[in-house]
């Protein structure tokens, strides 16, 4: 069976035409102009007209049923690629964790078991490496030829998840050798312990005070140290989850020196401030709901954010999606901030948020395409097969409505969580087809796929693009 997606407007990171997008067994057969007659009867069509035809976007950077805080993330592989889906999000790369002392090996064996026969999407894996004496560099190497290309480490989190420089630094030159990117949560994680134990002991336990003891300088810092390592030992290095300005002018001084460095934001920095950390006048536990790291920051940094994905030095917007109710999992930092699980909920709103970039000409509808698709398929090892439209490439597609209207609500979205941290907001766009491999799986807003049609996607090695 065939299916013609008709009268629509292809959108590339390059590109915007008008064809019509023929797919056949999964992958995208054709692209034929508007009108063109085909012989064959059995063609399934969808009509896009007025609509956009976009490739279907890419989250690299997800947490799903992980351990974390003292609990687990509260989206599995089953509620978070079903909600990722209703978002116009067609592939995820999740983050399988290392346990302290155990080997990468088992923590890729858990991720494939918590995803396989689960997933509505396909999806990859990073690696968070929390221990890395010599044996798992060794072992670094076999994750990457099973398509494992990419290892997350962790500036922060001391006695969690914090590794030293020099394990760092030896990671970086074994990733150099077998072709995986270093992926870093870039905050200077010592100091910021101390700004914590001397807020709680002052009596400052309310959730602001998350933002106010990691101060934006600790990541500037922790960013312009990791990509000097990733200098020093000459390799490229991808920050993760990037939120403030002076970080970013790190990054750019970098990328102006024609380093390999790259870096993601996520909506979180882009529409959130750290006045939300607050809570509201009768409760400030509600700041709990926005506690994640980095912290928001103050609405000042997201014309500099928006700036720097428009100017290329910002490469991709992802989620972090690392989902924690109110009820019973945020509510372990009633009355101690830090012991608020970190983490938000975002994975089904990404596109829709964006699209206000779009709309209020802050980034162009190509290079929207290009930060929550294109880019993290290139530098992921998923390009050319997915992230864009093409011949050959999967049928990981939306048609999309750029006008459609609907308010964002815990009520409504799929996620698992108990809130959004966008409750009560209206977005416009939204997908109203979502293809993945050529299947069908969100239509109208209703939910046509089974658990377990994703696939595991082996993804390839870096290279510079
Ligand atoms: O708050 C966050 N970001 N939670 C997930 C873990 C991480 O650092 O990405
Ligand atoms: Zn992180
Ligand atoms: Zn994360």
């Amino acid at each position: 069976m065939k299916t013609r997606i008709k009268n629509g407007t292809v959108v590339t990171a390059s590109d915007t035409f008008t064809a019509d997008v023929l797919i056949e067994n999964s992958k995208i057969a054709a692209l034929i102009a508007p009108g063109h007659i085909m012989s064959s009867a059995d063609i399934r069509e969808i009509d896009a007209t007025g609509k956009y035809i976009i490739p279907g976007g890419i989250d690299a950077h997800t947490h799903l049923d992980m351990p974390f805080g003292g609990t687990n993330s509260i989206d599995d592989f089953e509620s978070g690629t079903v909600a990722a889906a209703h978002g116009g999000t067609t592939t995820i790369i999740d983050f399988a964790i290392q346990k302290k002392g155990g080997t990468l090996r088992e923590a890729l064996d858990t991720w494939h078991q918590k995803a396989e026969g689960k997933a509505a999407i396909d999806y990859g894996f990073h690696m968070i490496a929390t221990d890395v004496p010599p044996a798992q560099l060794d072992e670094m190497a076999d994750i990457v030829r099973e398509g494992v290309t990419s290892f997350k480490l962790f500036m922060a989190y001391p006695g969690v998840l914090l590794l030293d420089d020099q394990s760092i630094f030896r990671a970086m030159l074994r990733a150099g050798e077998i072709g995986a990117l270093i992926c870093m949560h870039a905050e200077t994680g010592l100091p910021i312990d101390v700004l914590v134990q001397r807020a709680i002991a002052a009596g400052h336990t309310a959730p602001i005070y998350h933002a106010l003891t990691r101060p934006e300088v600790a990541e500037a810092t922790g960013t312009e140290r990791a990509i000097a390592l990733a200098e020093m030992a000459k390799v490229p290095v991808y920050i993760v989850h990037l939120s403030a300005q002076r970080a970013l002018e790190r990054v750019m001084e970098a990328r102006d020196r024609g380093l390999p460095a790259y870096a993601e934001t996520c909506p979180q920095y882009l529409f959130l401030s750290e006045d939300d950390l607050r809570g509201t006048p009768d409760d400030e536990f509600e700041g709990a709901k926005y506690v994640c790291t980095p912290p928001l920051r103050p609405a000042h940094h997201h014309e500099h954010l928006w700036r720097g994905l428009r100017n290329y030095d910002l490469q991709v917007v992802s989620t972090d999606h690392c989902p924690f109710c109110m009820k019973g999992q945020k509510e372990l930092g009633r009355g101690d901030f830090s012991k608020i699980p970190n983490g938000m909920p975002g994975v089904e709103t990404r596109l829709h948020l964006l699209w206000e970039g779009v709309r209020e000409g802050k980034i162009s509808m190509n290079r929207f395409v290009e930060i929550t698709a294109t880019a993290p398929a290139k530098i992921f090892g998923l390009y050319p097969r997915k992230g864009t439209i093409a011949v050959g490439a999967d049928a990981d597609l939306l048609v999309w409505d750029g006008e459609k209207r609907h308010v964002l609500s815990e009520r409504t979205l799929h996620m698992r969580v108990d809130y959004s941290p966008f409750e009560g907001k209206e977005v416009v766009g939204a997908p109203t087809h979502v293809l993945s491999r050529g299947k069908v799986v969100v239509e109208n807003g209703q939910y046509l796929g089974k658990k377990g049609d994703g696939r595991f996607v082996r993804r390839g090695t870096f290279a510079l693009g």
